[in-house]
């Protein structure tokens, strides 16, 4: 088993055995002030950026949170730098695109947190890609990482929120799956199937009290939004991590169904969407 688990800083009182609890404990839409109704959350991506940043939050308000991603030893700084707070956080190394590996590791940090009512699929791989360049390696490992690992995860996430009938599922999407941009065929597309994916399974499981809540950022700023720059692109008005955590936090608590982080993307997507053809092929966004 590849996780870690000898670094979690203390163990939460009320972690262990009690499945629905959460979900019969009143709403709160306060997230960084008052203590949440999800008592057990995991993160994929919480190594850096804005997965890191919903980990901080969650067990700053008593969630005990799985942090997932590759880099085991950010993940483990992670944990011991909330060693003070009032969840404890679980370090785990994987990489999602090891499709193989997820029932029974997600089975493994399960019983680990004592149940699950909170998952966030944040990890995301956005490689650059030159105007020219039709890299098909680079685009599916794109894909295995943004769109596959998250069908492997929330899969199984799904099953068992079924099974409890109560779970709230998050999905970090992006405003870049709104329209097929010229710059970055892939990502996009991993993206907008990401929305897809998201929406037929909010359909699926509406009828189990189970939610699903796609979050579309637009700027963060990140080690992503970094690596677009170091290539060049301009790019202004980005939100912290901990902007877009609280607020994704907030969605998902409302059981939002759609929602773009920070709110302004929502008039941008409106506008991009309706750009007709003719005119967007000329564009360079
Ligand atoms: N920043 C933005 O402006 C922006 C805008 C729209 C959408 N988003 C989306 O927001 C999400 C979070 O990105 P971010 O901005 O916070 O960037 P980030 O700091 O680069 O975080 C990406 C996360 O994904 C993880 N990851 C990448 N490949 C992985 C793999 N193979 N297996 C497991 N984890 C993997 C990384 O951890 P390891 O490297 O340790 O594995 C890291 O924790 C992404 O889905 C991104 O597409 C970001």
């Amino acid at each position: 088993m590849s996780h870690a688990t000898e670094s979690a800083p203390h163990a939460h009182p009320e972690a262990a055995g009690d499945q629905h609890a959460a979900a019969h404990e009143p709403r709160d839409s306060t997230p960084s002030t008052k203590r949440a109704r999800e008592r057990r959350a995991i993160v994929v991506g919480a190594s850096s950026g804005i997965g890191e940043a919903l980990v901080r939050q969650l067990c700053a308000e008593g969630v005990d949170v799985v942090a997932l991603a590759r880099r085991r030893e950010r993940l483990e700084e992670l944990a011991l730098s909330c060693g003070g707070s009032a969840g404890r956080v679980i370090p785990c190394a994987h990489d999602v695109s090891d499709f193989a590996a997820v029932p029974q590791l997600f089975e493994a940090l399960v019983r680990e947190l004592g149940g699950l009512d909170l998952f966030v699929f944040a990890s995301g791989l956005m490689t650059e890609v030159g105007p020219n360049e039709f890299d098909t390696a680079k685009d599916l490992e794109m894909l295995a990482v943004n769109l596959g690992g998250c069908v492997a995860w929330t899969n199984e996430v799904a099953k068992l929120f079924r099974t409890q009938r109560s779970g709230v599922i998050v999905g970090i999407s992006s405003i870049a799956g709104e329209r097929g941009r010229k710059g970055n065929p892939v990502y996009g597309t991993s993206k907008a199937a990401m929305n897809h994916y998201l929406e037929a399974l909010r359909n699926r499981l509406a009828d189990f009290d189970v939610h699903v809540c796609t979050i579309k950022p637009g700027f963060v700023e990140t080690a992503m939004l970094a690596a677009a720059r170091a290539q060049g692109r301009s790019i202004k008005g980005a939100i912290t991590p901990e902007a877009a955590a609280k607020s994704i936090l907030r969605a998902a608590r409302a059981r939002r169904n759609e929602v773009f982080v920070p709110f302004k993307w929502t008039l941008v997507a409106a506008v991009i969407r309706n750009i007709p053809s003719f005119l967007f092929k000329g564009m360079n966004i």
